[in-house]
């Protein structure tokens, strides 16, 4: 063992290990010091250890330790003594403790660096440049803490999976386009010039090909890559848990699921999970919520008026209704009555005419928003005067509107259409009216009162241990979206895409307008959707397992028989091979674990994401490569790609 290889970690020494000799390794995180001494907080990965160097004791070491600086990777071996009374931190768990420098190697030296790996989530330099030094950033605790329970997770998920009799089988990362909505990414074949491997948008056909070999029970921790624009919750390159059954419907594939979800919840979090989850057909999420995957943290109900609306004097409504379309409205509760930081009405009437509500409305519908508040038991504002008392009184019962309630209306000749506007303001108005708390929102509320209690203790020289905040089952809203529709008419390309994917197979009551093409809006798919807390965090479907209609789900997108064969020849000679019935569903790792892990933003639950432009700005990737590369390929550049390169690099 070298000499100043350690014999703990930074989290490991407590009052049972005073008088001890050890030696830590780790980085430097914060150095303190005065004329006598000076201290230094040790970090790695397992936590922090505070570390004292004495100059009456050992001068020279003191004069070495005063020039330390933060991040520089030290070797320290000491003596473990208690910390004077007073000084303990209850926070941390080596907290009563210090180490009495006698060794101090300086293992490695950096200058300043890029930013501070600050603690405290408060003081983030900007994400860019956070990403572009991933390593750096990826020391900061809340980051390890996150990829500790991804490690976690996946460990709970093959051990429940393994004991479920599910096998792991690893898919192709080469292979043939398998259509999951977004672009591939190509990879172009040097043997083969001119012909393209695609990454796995997912491994659903690789799946479905182990059904009809016979392995029964599948998943894979499987990475996947779409080229899609990015969000908060998307990144090119994502994880899934992807499980395959055979000889199963819906509702196996519903229950296994569920049991995993508790499974992992309880283990990774303490959180115990009701189950079954609640149920809902898309037609009723759309209606109510505007959204195939609501957030029911919240009410913010979609309420039809289109009655009422038919009974006022308002011309747009009354155009609309006339044209076929639909009146909706949502009740923002206390939306009248609510107030900005500065004390400011959050809604005023300039903000309902030009602020966020009309913007978002702009976004999705031409025809704007109408609204009206409730004041002293009366209507006030925006279209109060199109209607009569008798049917104010009506919507007041309707959309259960008390004083401080401000009413918004949305009109649109689709209901689709006015489905999508409300659903992207209720989404809006639950953040700005405050109408729920992640769980860590609140555990961060939460342990700033335990730290001002600890600080209170502290005064009063009591003892006081800090209590730990613990996650429940309200904070976690599963629920289940069922019976979606099998196709959507591509109005642009004038054709049917599918909803899920090319391979769901269509309900058993819906088979006649399947084989019918003037019945194909309304033929429902077996598909399913798992949505937590207003993400989709699952998708999947029982698959089609005759070959008769899989060839008519390829002749409904407008495919030939030979386009078909070429494309999708392997499972459509395999689905004649004795295929069995079969269906599974994937679970996005990443947001799974962003749910878990207490974050909104994906790239925190990656160890290395790209940007929002799917950029990797540690790596400069992607790059561009030598012209003896692209010729092996086969490839040649376009004059406008290689000055479009050229500026690029130029800056
Ligand atoms: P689907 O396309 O619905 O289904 O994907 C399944 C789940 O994967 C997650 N997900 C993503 N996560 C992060 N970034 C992305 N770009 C991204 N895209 C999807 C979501 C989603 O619910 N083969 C089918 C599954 C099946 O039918 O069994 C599939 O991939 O959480």
């Amino acid at each position: 063992m070298a000499q100043w290889q350690r014999t703990h970690t930074c989290n490991e020494l407590r009052e049972e290990h005073v008088g001890q000799t050890v030696t830590l390794n780790g980085w430097v995180l914060t150095t303190r010091k005065d004329n006598h001494l000076a201290f230094v907080d040790l970090r790695d990965r397992y936590g922090l250890t505070q570390v004292v160097f004495r100059k009456a004791d050992n001068p020279d070491l003191y004069a070495q330790a005063v020039e330390l600086k933060s991040e520089w990777v030290l070797s320290i071996t000491g003596v473990v003594q208690k910390r004077l009374p007073g000084a303990e931190r209850a926070d941390i768990p080596t907290g009563a403790i210090e180490v009495e420098a006698k060794v101090l190697q300086v293992l490695n030296q950096c200058p300043p660096l890029p930013f501070e790996v600050s603690e405290f989530d408060a003081k983030l330099a900007n994400e860019d440049l956070r990403l572009q030094y991933r390593y750096l950033d990826l020391r900061r605790r809340s980051l390890q803490r996150t990829l500790i329970m991804r490690h976690r997770l996946c460990k709970v998920i093959r051990d429940f999976m393994d004991a479920h009799n599910f096998l792991e089988v690893e898919t192709p990362m080469l292979g043939k386009s398998t259509p999951e909505g977004a672009r591939d990414y190509l990879v172009p074949s040097r043997v083969f010039n001119g012909e393209f491997f695609a990454l796995p948008q997912s491994p659903q056909l690789y799946k479905q090909l182990l059904m009809i070999a016979g392995y029964d029970r599948y998943f894979q921790i499987a990475r996947c890559l779409r080229d899609e624009d990015l969000r908060a919750d998307r990144q090119p390159e994502f994880t899934q848990l992807d499980v395959e059954m055979s000889f199963v419907e819906s509702e196996d594939v519903l229950s296994i699921m569920e049991k995993l979800a508790v499974d992992i919840f309880d283990k990774c979090l303490g959180v115990k999970l009701q189950t079954p989850f609640p149920r809902y057909s898309y037609a009723e999420v759309m209606a109510k919520y505007g959204s195939d995957k609501p957030d029911l943290r919240f009410g913010l109900e979609i309420v039809d008026v289109s009655t009422e609306a038919a009974a006022s004097e308002f011309p747009v409504f009354k155009e609309q209704l006339a044209a076929g379309g639909v009146v909706r409205a949502i009740n923002a509760k206390g939306g009248a009555a609510a107030k900005d930081a500065k004390g400011n009405p959050l809604f005023s009437n300039t903000a309902l005419k030009s602020g966020e509500l009309p913007k978002i409305v702009a976004t999705y519908n031409k025809h704007g928003l109408f609204w009206m508040k409730v004041e002293g038991g009366k209507f006030v504002g925006g279209i109060e005067k199109q209607f009569s008392d008798a049917v104010k009184e009506t919507l007041r019962a309707k959309l259960n509107a008390v004083d401080g309630d401000l009413l918004l209306f949305v009109t649109c000749e689709s209901e689709g259409g006015v489905a999508e506007t409300l659903g992207a303001l209720r989404t809006h108005l639950s953040s700005a009216l405050k109408l729920y708390k992640n769980w860590w929102e609140e555990k961060a509320e939460h342990d700033e009162a335990q730290k001002k209690k600890l600080e209170v203790a502290k005064k009063k020289k009591e003892s006081y241990s800090p209590v730990p905040f613990q996650p429940r089952a309200e904070h976690f809203n599963f629920l289940w979206v069922l019976d979606f529709p099998m196709f959507a008419w591509n109005a642009e390309e004038n054709r049917w895409d599918a909803m899920h994917h090319p391979f769901t197979a269509p309900m058993e009551e819906d088979r006649d307008n399947f084989f019918k093409n003037e019945g194909l809006g309304k033929v429902r798919a077996k598909a399913y959707d798992m949505v937590l807390n207003g993400y989709e965090v699952g998708g999947g479907s029982i698959r089609i397992h005759q070959q008769d209609v899989q060839s008519r789900v390829f002749e409904i997108f407008g495919m030939t028989p030979a386009d078909a064969q070429a494309r999708f020849g392997f499972l459509l000679d395999a689905l004649k091979s004795g295929a069995p019935p079969h269906g599974g569903i994937a679970l996005g790792l990443d947001r799974c674990c962003m749910m878990i892990a207490g974050t909104t933003n994906i790239r925190d639950v990656i160890a290395f994401p790209k940007n929002q432009r799917a950029r990797d700005l540690m790596t400069g990737a992607p790059a561009p490569v030598d012209d003896r590369q692209l010729c092996e390929l086969g490839i040649d550049l376009t004059a406008a790609t290689r000055k479009a390169l050229a500026e690029r690099r130029n800056g």
